[in-house]
């Protein structure tokens, strides 16, 4: 069972962008705990990330069909990609949005997210634990 993890623009910065937003724990480290969560659960953890556009959009083809579930923090994308939103809309196996910060406690044009429409559920302002909130959560809608 597969599960593919992907992170939009500039979470490749996490460690060293604004810590007192995002904190100071790094995307390798970040994927890292979930494929040590994913062994533990009974599934193969992939994991992506890219600051473009495109290319996720081309991550999200790639999965379907292929994978039992999507974890995806879109990033500034969120408020902005209705291509990546049409790209989710293809999938039929449960996909949650993630984001570190709460993006409803920011500024207003974060309140909006283009993904909500097409996610099983949203995890918002736990930090880099949400990510494994959200494989567990993912994982049970899977088994359920
Ligand atoms: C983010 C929130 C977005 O508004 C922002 O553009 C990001 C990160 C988060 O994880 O809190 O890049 O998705």
């Amino acid at each position: 069972m597969v599960i593919d993890v992907i992170h939009g623009p500039n979470l490749n910065m996490l460690g060293r962008r604004e810590p007192d937003i995002y904190g100071t724990t790094t995307l390798a480290d970040i994927d890292r705990e979930l494929m040590k969560l994913g062994t533990s659960l009974g599934a193969d953890v992939e994991t992506f990330q890219s600051n473009s556009e495109g290319e996720i959009v081309g991550r999200i083809q790639e999965a379907y069909g292929r994978v039992s579930g999507v974890i995806i923090n879109p990033a500034a994308y969120t408020h902005t990609s209705v291509a990546i939103r049409d790209a989710l809309s293809m999938l039929s196996c449960p996909i949650v949005e993630i984001h570190l910060s709460n993006i409803h406690k920011r500024e207003p044009f974060r309140h909006h997210s283009y993904v909500s429409g097409v996610a099983d559920g949203i995890i918002a302002g736990f930090g880099a634990r949400g990510y494994r909130m959200a494989l567990e959560a993912v994982m049970e809608i899977i088994r359920e």
